[in-house]
């Protein structure tokens, strides 16, 4: 077993996949070790590739509004992706490539070991869900898996490009502060 500082020490060197040879830092992962609640979307964009850190940006600044809509705060959570570097273009990773770094989310999941695991978006779902997930049309529904339930929603991204969709993110988020209390 490793400790999280640990695993993120050996993440930071990582070379597994070809991302490696494009990011500028590797985006591990932050938050409270001890939360309930896990969000995992998909890859660091611009400026988390130049921060170091998960969703500071535009989609970051519209889930510290979601998270705070359920009464917590951005350090109760624990804030990942299913890739840890930045894909060029922000283009989606490659199969291959979030085959690589599932190693260190399912790390990250043992040291944790929230109640809750949330899936931002279609890649985030596929990856923990099944591999068919339709984020459209399976939303919103908690899956048992193991000790854990997923929740799979819409990426913060989709949502400030459709802001029809907020409803419905709204009612999974309400969902997820009900299953915190039972
Ligand atoms: N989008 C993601 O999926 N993850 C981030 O960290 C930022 C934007």
């Amino acid at each position: 077993m490793y400790t999280m500082e640990e695993l993120k020490k050996y993440c930071l060197k990582c070379h597994k996949c070809r991302l490696a040879s494009t990011r500028t830092n590797v985006v591990f992962g932050e938050g409270n070790e001890n939360a309930v609640i896990m969000f995992v979307g998909e890859g660091p964009g611009y400026y988390e590739d130049v921060q170091g850190r998960p969703f500071v940006g535009k989609a970051g600044q519209l889930l510290d509004k979601m998270i705070e809509a359920i009464k917590l705060k951005r350090s109760d959570v624990y804030i990942t992706n299913i890739v840890k570097c930045r894909p060029p273009e922000n283009r989606n990773p490659l199969d291959d490539e979030c085959v690589s770094c599932l190693e260190y989310l399912r790390w990250q999941v043992k040291l944790i070991n929230p109640k809750i695991i949330v899936c931002l978006g279609a890649v985030s779902a596929k990856n923990l869900i099944n591999q068919d997930f339709r984020i459209s049309k399976q939303r919103g529904q908690f899956v048992k898996k193991g000790n854990f339930y997923f929740m799979p929603t819409y990426h913060p991204s989709y949502l400030l490009r459709n802001e029809f969709a907020k409803k419905d993110a709204w009612e999974d988020f309400k969902n997820i502060a009900a299953k915190l209390d039972d």
